[in-house]
């Protein structure tokens, strides 16, 4: 990631952040695919919030942790993600599904920083030349 003088660059405790991970995996509805996941991320005014995942008897009904955590996000007062890891049961890193990836990346843009199994690497390289809110409001504008 390149980083441009006077951008900001958030601290984020990382092992904080994966710690979250961890134990809200161990809440997740995952009876059917038996693969429990957590995912936890800093919000832009400091905040956390996490997510786990939430299957279903009609499976593809089933919701991912990231989902759980955007709704957490906005129950919580909203705002932009800034850093985002999720983990499995063993409490590794996995990369996001990619759904997710396109739902993460509507509330925390090219820059939101993830954890991965290579290291933090920004959204824009995990999602390269994304859709997202900008390609419509360009149309609209006509
Ligand atoms: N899963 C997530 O929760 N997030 C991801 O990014 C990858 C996959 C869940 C969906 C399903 O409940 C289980 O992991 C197995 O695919």
């Amino acid at each position: 990631m390149k980083f441009e003088f006077g951008q900001f660059v958030p601290t984020v405790d990382w092992v904080q952040l994966k710690t979250m991970a961890v134990e809200v995996a161990e809440r997740a509805y995952a009876p059917y695919s038996n693969y429990p996941v957590g995912a936890a991320a800093l919000v832009s005014d400091g905040r956390f919030v996490v997510g786990c995942n939430v299957e279903n008897a009609s499976y593809g009904v089933g919701l991912c942790a990231e989902c759980g955590l955007v709704s957490a996000l906005y129950a919580s007062g909203g705002g932009r993600l800034i850093a985002f890891v999720c983990v499995n049961r063993e409490g590794t890193v996995i990369m996001p599904c990619g759904r997710c990836r396109q739902l993460l990346f509507e509330h925390g843009g090219p820059d939101l920083l993830v954890q991965t199994p290579q290291g933090v690497l920004p959204m824009s390289e995990i999602l390269p030349q994304a859709f997202g809110p900008a390609d419509l409001d360009r149309v609209r504008e006509r």
